[in-house]
């Protein structure tokens, strides 16, 4: 569970001590080459690994490929006794603008129940050693959970955190409406929930207290599937890919 959150500022570092620049290749040290992410050790023992999403034109939003990358990065840097703690970062305008909406689409329920959608995303928060999201930039919807999954969140000045799903007829399906509440608390995750509005790293650091996350996480998601067999989901996310205001029906 991710405390949530510490601000750089707060701390009296800059952004870019922490959120280390990656110039290396695309060549994970501990594997093969990647589409969507950048993977390297850091640190003067190298024993500290990295994961930069790298889909800078979709503002790194979460596709498939990009969490089964993820999935292999993170399962490398858990057998790799060199490394003793794994670093999530994204660019400076976006962390994750969350799950990839085109991809999404045109998914059926069936698809999204029959096939468990998004139950590869847990490996994040399953990883035995520590975990830190760097984020600044958009850290919305799927992208506010992948940060949550971490056991840190570092959160630079531009950081903002938000679960727009409501905006797209859908709701969040990867831990949000379990560890948002538990990281921000009932009444502000709940405002951020049904509005969509987005909150700054600063507010998320007043509102942050910390409890345990139960089993919640489960029917979220089995209500997350329920939301594709809905017009109005398939509204939001299409007038979303064709750049106009949804018109949603109640259906
Ligand atoms: N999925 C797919 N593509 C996305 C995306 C997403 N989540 N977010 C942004 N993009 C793409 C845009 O389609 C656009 O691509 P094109 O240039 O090819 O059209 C590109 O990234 C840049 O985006 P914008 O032009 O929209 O940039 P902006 O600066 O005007 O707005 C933004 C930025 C406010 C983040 C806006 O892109 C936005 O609202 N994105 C969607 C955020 C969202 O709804 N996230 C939740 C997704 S659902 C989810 O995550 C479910 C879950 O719980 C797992």
């Amino acid at each position: 569970m991710a405390t949530f959150c510490r601000s750089l500022t707060l701390l009296g570092r800059p952004t870019s001590s922490l959120v280390y620049r990656l110039t290396a290749a695309r060549q994970c040290s501990s594997g093969g080459p990647y589409e969507y992410i950048l993977v390297d050790k850091k640190g003067e023992n190298k024993n500290v690994g990295f994961i930069q999403l790298n889909r800078p034109k979709a503002l790194n939003a979460l596709c498939d490929g990009l969490m089964k990358e993820m999935g292999k990065a993170l399962d490398d840097f858990e057998a790799d006794s060199q490394v003793g703690a794994i670093v999530i970062t994204g660019s400076d305008r976006a962390f994750a603008a969350g799950a990839d909406i085109k991809e999404m689409q045109n998914r059926t329920f069936q698809e999204c129940y029959g096939g468990n959608f998004l139950s590869h995303w847990n490996r994040v928060s399953t990883v035995k050693k520590p975990v830190i999201a760097a984020v600044n930039g958009y850290a919305l919807g799927g992208g506010c959970e992948l940060a949550m999954m971490c056991d840190i969140i570092y959160a630079g000045e531009k950081a903002q955190f938000g679960q727009p799903e409501i905006l797209l007829g859908t709701i969040p399906g990867a831990g949000g409406t379990q560890r948002l509440t538990r990281a921000v608390g009932k009444s502000l995750a709940m405002e951020m929930v049904l509005t969509g509005d987005r909150i700054s790293a600063q507010e998320a650091k007043q509102s942050a207290f910390e409890l345990t996350l139960a089993e919640g996480n489960r029917l979220e998601k089995r209500l997350f599937h329920a939301t594709f067999a809905t017009e109005d989901r398939k509204e939001g996310m299409t007038a979303f890919v064709e750049k106009r205001k949804a018109n949603f029906q109640d259906q």
